[in-house]
């Protein structure tokens, strides 16, 4: 089965080709980067418009470089929430478009369940196990029967841990994503030399980073921003904070839901320190973990192309009545 993925969700615009398996055949990922970069955060109205320069092209070399004519397509997948209403709704016009003139099956994927089906691209794992969903909008832990098969077991409360990466670096004058340079910038810094706080310690499987963030906040204030080996310091022990509590929470979940199963996804899974420290963590505790590859972990198209081929093979159809839903919840879709 050869399925086109759509996915426009915030400030990426991908798109790509899967075979049976999954296998990716092709994948083209059009960063906003540059667009977002002067303002240290993705602005809606700019990403949207982004999007609509990209769709088309972004199809054309997806479906060229998979050697793979549209007819010969068995459905088409897209990203239908939550994001930027104004985002999602450039993909899903150009897949319904797509599927009109083509006269495949159409569906709308949650972005949520898409992160947590990257993993499937690489290697396979049994359900249920437990989810971790850790981006620039969403902190999540669920309890995954099946592909779209979700219990939320803990959320944040508050900021998302790639939220309090992307605030802390602009503070810090640090380039967007904040994810990216505070893990770059804490390279050699000690972890330990300064304590943040560990939020909403204890027995609860809820997470806040805002605590976090302000601890960081009036540190700068009162003491300018670090240059150097001050700097790495900083970013190393601010890292580490968001890391721990990460791991902690995560440990706690498993434990709580009897699962031996873990798969972590989204932007901040791509982070080296998180990656290693659950690793190391988890396999002491007897667990497995589970990271797609730094490239599946960020928004992409390969995801969403994945799940959309497992609700065809379902039999699935969402048809033109598909609409763009910001708010979409974890339990639809
Ligand atoms: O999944 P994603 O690409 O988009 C959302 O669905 O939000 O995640 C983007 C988030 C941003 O907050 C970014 O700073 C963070 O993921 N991020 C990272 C790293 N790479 C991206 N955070 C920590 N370490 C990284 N290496
Ligand atoms: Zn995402």
């Amino acid at each position: 089965m050869l399925v086109l993925g759509i996915e426009t969700s915030c400030d990426e615009c991908a798109a790509a080709v899967v075979d049976d398996g999954p296998v990716l055949r092709a994948q083209t990922v059009a960063s906003q980067i540059p667009v977002h970069a002067p303002y240290g955060g993705v602005v809606p109205e700019l990403a949207s418009r982004d999007h609509m320069r990209s769709i088309v092209p972004v199809l054309e070399q997806t479906l060229a470089e998979a050697g793979v004519e549209g007819r010969r397509l068995d459905g088409i997948g897209v990203t239908a929430g939550p994001g930027l209403i104004g985002s999602l709704l450039i993909g899903v016009a150009a897949a319904k478009a797509l599927a009109w003139a083509l006269g495949k099956p159409l569906v709308g994927v949650n972005h949520l369940h898409a992160h947590l089906h990257a993993v499937f691209l690489e290697s396979s794992i049994d359900y249920p196990h437990l989810g971790l969903v850790v981006s620039g909008g969403h902190t999540s832990l669920f309890q995954v029967a099946g592909p779209a098969k979700l219990d939320l077991v803990g959320r944040t409360l508050d900021d998302a841990a790639g939220e309090a990466f992307d605030k802390v670096a602009k503070l810090l004058g640090l380039a967007y994503p904040g994810g990216v340079s505070i893990e770059e910038a804490a390279r050699g810094g000690d972890p330990s030399a300064i304590r943040f706080p560990r939020p909403m310690p204890g027995k609860n499987t809820d997470f806040s980073f805002s605590g976090l963030k302000t601890s960081a906040a009036v540190r700068l204030k009162k003491e300018g921003v670090p240059t150097g080996r001050a700097l790495a310091d900083f970013t190393a022990s601010f890292q580490e904070a968001v890391v721990d509590t990460l791991v902690r929470k995560t440990l706690l979940a498993a434990r709580r839901c009897r699962l031996d199963r873990i798969v972590v996804a989204g932007g901040v899974a791509a982070n080296t320190r998180l990656r290693d420290k659950l690793t190391a963590e988890a396999t002491g505790a007897g667990l497995d973990v589970l990271f797609p590859g730094p490239a599946l972990c960020t928004d992409n198209a390969a995801m969403v192309a994945a799940l959309a081929a497992t609700h065809l093979c379902a039999g699935r159809d969402d048809g033109f009545g598909l609409d763009a839903d910001a708010g979409l919840s974890w339990q639809n879709g």
